[in-house]
């Protein structure tokens, strides 16, 4: 191995992931809330809630791209907020809107990060970032610019990003939401599939039902900033309680008062 590349030391072993008492506040507004739980090596792990509940913040604190108002994030044995962190486990965020570089090909997107860490030579990035594309199908995509691509495919490509990245934490923000029900299943797939076949610890940000109570091995539900119960995907199947249930099952009432106010407007 040339010395001018670089690898942690920890490559090859898994990190559980352990949240203690987290706390932020945006100004005066609280939007995470005394959020405590424990994500084991090797886990996927589901956090659902609605649209505002704070999934994507609690992410953003667990990848120390926020700092919390009180409360840690531990990775393994280490502080996520500390940098040193960083050169210890392999970490990687898919973002919800992909975040890609614009004015980057794809290709480039990909080798971004391999090259600025010097992970290997130039023909063991290629190697990777054809074999991370070839994973997501987008082989054809790898000199296209982010501006040609479909919402679907930028979602892939920030996916095809993270693996090349040999994470050992990976945390997705999303990774369904804008794919048709075929590619979202594939998506669903991969993310179990990496599990057996990488020492990877997932945390997926969904709120495709059945992504999480497919593959993960464990689902929290999140509302308001706050952890209301964590399970087996079992466990929530047949939930009695309300806040979940109308959650995990909403029910279409075409009924309902609020859409007979809408009648009586056109009237
Ligand atoms: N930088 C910020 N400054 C102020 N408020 C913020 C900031 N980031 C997020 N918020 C607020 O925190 C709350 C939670 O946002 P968050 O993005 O975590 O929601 P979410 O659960 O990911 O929603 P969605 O499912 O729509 O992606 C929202 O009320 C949002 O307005
Ligand atoms: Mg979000």
């Amino acid at each position: 191995m040339n010395p001018a590349f670089t690898a942690s030391p920890f490559v090859g072993q898994t990190f559980g992931v352990t949240v203690t008492k987290l706390n932020k506040q945006f100004g005066r507004t609280p939007v995470l809330r005394d959020i405590s739980f424990e994500v084991k090596p090797g886990e996927i792990f589901a956090i659902m809630g609605p649209s505002g509940s704070g999934k994507s913040v609690l992410l953003r604190c667990i990848a120390a791209l926020e700092v919390p108002t009180s409360g840690e994030v531990r990775i393994g044995e280490f502080d996520a907020a500390d940098p040193a962190t960083r050169d210890k486990v392999h970490l990687a965020l898919v973002f919800q809107a992909g975040a890609l570089f614009n004015s980057l090909s794809v290709y480039d997107n990909l080798a971004l990060y391999p090259r600025e860490h010097r992970l290997c030579p130039e023909s063991g990035i290629r190697e990777r970032v054809m074999h991370a594309l070839s994973i997501l199908s987008l082989e054809k995509a790898a000199q296209k610019f982010p501006s040609e691509l479909s919402g679907g495919m930028k979602k892939r490509v920030a996916i095809a990003r993270a693996l090349v990245m040999e994470p050992q934490l990976l945390l997705y923000d999303e990774p369904t939401s804008e794919l048709d029900p075929v590619m979202a299943a594939t998506i669903s797939e991969i993310i179990a599939t990496l599990r057996e076949q990488m020492a990877v610890t997932s945390i997926v940000v969904t709120h495709d039902r059945s992504l999480a109570l497919t593959i993960a091995d464990r689902v929290a539900i999140i509302m308001d900033g706050r952890i209301l119960a964590t399970g087996r995907p079992d466990e929530f199947k047949h939930t009695t309680d309300p806040a979940i249930s109308n959650f995990l099952n909403p029910v279409i009432d075409l009924k309902n008062p609020r859409f007979k106010q809408l009648e009586n407007h056109h009237e």
